[in-house]
């Protein structure tokens, strides 16, 4: 039998975080549409984090109140603190991603908090959902390096993730969030954790930075990890981690799953006009290698053909 994997689709949230320009929300709704027109059905669709932090995200609700609700689409939105959760809570969401950062620097930078506050501050939120009967994932961001202090111990990315776990979170998700990692490392981190935990409790969050995304998610399949998230287009970056650039783009990411015979529920060719309204709602270039190589071959296909000497 084939099996399935979860892709959990960001772009809403982790890619247009750090777009200058505005998406106003029923262009984030039309965004919303294109990818479940290709199949998508787990979304990060908002952050319900201070509006002057993060402008772009300042429509959550009013986006929230607006998206397709069917029994086979799941929502997720990522909260701070407990004052983001309430908005959350407020705004119909099921399931919530509180954010622990590997180091003080990047928390402070992040959150205004320290590591210890940060952890804190997560499982306040955890206690909350638990009494209200909403999930929680948790992001260990700076996983495999933090943009501030360099690179990330291994054992500490383990300790946070045990303790989150310990804490009532269902699932954490080991993020690299300034595409910083390699497979090795993912490996180094997960093995102890799926062996002890099980690997349904785990995802896996990479930026593409330096183009080694694919090849960690690969090393969190060989791990057993079957949870993934992706951006479409590889749209992305985080305001407070300099130098990170967008998610592996989903469409590279199902590409390769589902020719690895995964099922993934998402047709990749059908995420195109997805990536065309990212490009054309962001004024940037998107699109992961399947796109720019299935354009190199309608471009062929379009050539005049040479006349024969
Ligand atoms: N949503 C909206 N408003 C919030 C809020 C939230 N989640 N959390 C706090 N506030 C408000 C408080 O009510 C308070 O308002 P007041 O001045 O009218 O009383 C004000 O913000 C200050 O509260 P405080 O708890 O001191 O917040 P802070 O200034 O220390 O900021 C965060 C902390 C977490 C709210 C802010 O740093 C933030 O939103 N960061 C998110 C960064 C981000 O999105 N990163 C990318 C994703 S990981
Ligand atoms: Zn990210």
């Amino acid at each position: 039998m084939t099996e399935s994997i979860i892709i959990n689709e960001v772009g809403l949230r982790d890619g247009l975080q750090n777009q200058p320009l505005f998406v106003a929300t029923a262009d984030k709704l039309r965004l919303a549409e294109a990818l479940i027109a290709a199949g998508v059905r787990y979304i990060e669709a908002a952050s319900f984090v201070h509006p002057r932090a993060v402008p772009q995200m300042a429509d959550g609700a009013e986006l929230s109140a607006l998206l397709p609700q069917r029994s086979h689409l799941h929502y997720m939105a990522l909260v701070p603190n407990l004052k983001g959760y309430e908005r959350a809570r407020a705004a119909g969401y099921k399931k919530v991603a509180v954010v622990l950062a590997s180091t003080d620097t990047f928390n402070l930078k992040n959150i205004k908090m320290t590591r210890h506050e940060a952890e804190l501050a997560c499982r306040e939120v955890i206690a909350a959902a638990r009494r209200d009967g909403i999930v929680v994932r948790a992001y260990i961001s700076g996983a495999c390096a933090c943009p501030y202090d360099g690179p990330t111990r291994v054992n500490v990315v383990q300790a946070l993730s045990e303790r989150m776990l310990e804490a009532g979170a269902t699932e954490i998700s080991i993020s690299d969030t300034i595409g910083a990692g390699n497979p090795r490392q993912i490996e180094n981190i997960l093995t102890p954790l799926v062996k002890a935990h099980g690997a349904e409790h785990y995802n896996l969050h990479l930026h593409d930075t330096r183009g080694q995304a694919l090849a960690m998610a690969w090393a969190g399949i060989e791990c057993g990890v079957r949870n993934f998230d992706a951006s479409i287009g590889g749209l992305g970056g985080c305001p407070f981690a300099p130098g990170a650039s967008g998610n592996v783009a989903t469409e590279d990411l199902v590409y390769m799953l589902n020719e690895a015979g995964f099922d993934t529920g998402i047709d990749w060719k059908a995420l195109r006009p997805a990536v065309a309204l990212a490009e054309e709602l962001t004024g940037q270039q998107l699109g992961g290698r399947v796109f720019q190589w299935m354009r190199s071959q309608e471009l062929r296909a379009c050539a005049p053909v040479p006349e024969q000497a």
